[in-house]
């Protein structure tokens, strides 16, 4: 594989981004159905690309698209070889857009996760998480108290995986032994502990990912509500919820609005809520020069708002589980906070993390996965 033809293809993939066309979307459009093409060939051409968004705060613009992209990995490549050698201030002015400072704190280490390629994360189900990585290989467990945690029982499920398969066509992926699953969305069904037979509602579950691994979590017993506001998504969810053998789950449309889809109390209810997605930044880092304040805004609107209509269907001493895949003040404490003022009938409730706060950061610098917050309540008896 030539550095040249990994630079032309995605120099091709960049000039189909625009308003309408995300990089992502591009590079699965153009990537995605091609059978031939060697895995390692595609993550290179996947790496190039984001590798662009990455620094292209440091790029001339004036250049042609080719040019940009082989300066882009070269960045990468002195940035892989010597982090420290970038400074802070540089990185805080070129590497992410100058509004974030208002709502995250850029310290230097936040900064430099920003600049690193991400680890890819799989989580198994439990009855094959002894198994699988025999089957699988290159699976690496993540230390059962994942750095500070104190998950009972502890997770077993977690890896990161270093190998080099194409793991979308995997047979024991195909056979839903094993999702691809950020770490820090898998925190998050951890937080929500939710016990086998009991009734919970995911109220964004959109194509799934933490409704399976609630169901897994429960011994597939007990029900859970799935919703989502697009159809799509939940048409998603079906197909994955059928390959990993999931079926005490019930998908229903949800708007978000205040007429809920049952009159059913929950011992839990999970609000993955829409956000700005700034958590996922070191994942997606074209995000970062398309999200604007106004959507931080916007969707600060929406997550109280999700909060608000949900929490009646809590049951007595049922609990409630906000989380986002963002780390901005607008979008994390400050709803809480608000959410929690308003609320007086719901207490907040010590999550197994920092000695039992109830509001917690996924720091990205510190475990190496997408930031994310979570805050719970527990409904007063
Ligand atoms: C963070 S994603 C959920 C990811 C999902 N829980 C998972 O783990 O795969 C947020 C979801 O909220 C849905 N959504 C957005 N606005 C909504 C609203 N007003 N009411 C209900 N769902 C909404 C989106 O369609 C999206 O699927």
């Amino acid at each position: 594989m030539s550095a040249n033809a990994v630079i032309a293809r995605a120099s091709t993939i960049i000039e189909q981004i625009s308003p309408d066309v995300t990089a992502d979307f591009a590079l699965r459009k153009s990537l995605g159905g091609d059978r031939e093409m060697e895995p390692a060939l595609k993550r290179a051409i996947v790496r190039a690309v984001h590798a662009y968004h990455r620094w292209l705060g440091w790029l001339d613009q004036a250049e042609r698209t080719h040019r940009r992209v082989a300066a882009a990995l070269e960045l990468q490549d002195r940035f892989d070889a010597k982090p420290d050698s970038f400074k802070a201030e540089a990185l805080a002015a070129r590497s992410v857009p100058q509004w974030l400072a208002a709502e995250v704190d850029l310290t230097p280490d936040y900064l430099r996760q920003l600049q690193r390629d991400p680890a890819l994360y799989l989580r198994t189900q439990r009855e094959f998480a002894a198994s699988l990585p025999r089957a699988l290989g290159s699976m690496n467990r993540i230390d059962s108290n994942l750095m500070g945690y104190s998950f009972a029982p502890p997770v077993d499920t977690a890896f990161a995986y270093t190998g080099t398969r194409d793991l979308h066509v995997a047979d024991e992926f195909k056979q839903g032994l094993f999702e691809i699953q950020d770490l820090g969305s898998q925190i998050v069904g951890h937080c929500c502990a939710p016990r086998p037979g009991e009734t919970w509602w995911d109220t964004c579950a959109g194509e799934g990912g933490k409704t399976l691994h609630l169901a897994d979590l429960m011994d597939n017993r007990g029900l859970i509500w799935a919703s989502d506001r697009h159809t799509g998504r939940l048409a998603h969810l079906r197909k994955r919820a059928a390959r990993a053998q999931v079926f005490n789950y019930r998908s229903v449309v949800w708007n978000g609005g205040p007429v809920l889809p049952t009159k059913t109390k929950f011992d839990g209810i999970l609000i993955d809520a829409p956000c700005s997605g700034v958590g996922t930044w070191q994942r997606n880092p074209q995000a970062r020069w398309t999200t604007t304040p106004d959507d931080v805004r916007e969707l600060a609107g929406i997550q109280r708002q999700l909060l608000d209509h949900a929490a009646p269907a809590l049951k007595p001493g049922g609990k409630l589980v906000y989380a986002v895949c963002t780390i901005t003040r607008s979008e994390t404490t400050a709803v809480a906070d608000a959410f929690t003022a308003a609320h007086p009938e719901l207490e907040p409730l010590a999550l197994p993390v920092d000695g039992g706060a109830a509001q917690h950061f996924v720091l990205p610098e510190k475990l190496n996965c997408n930031g994310m917050f979570l805050a719970a309540w527990r409904r007063r008896a």
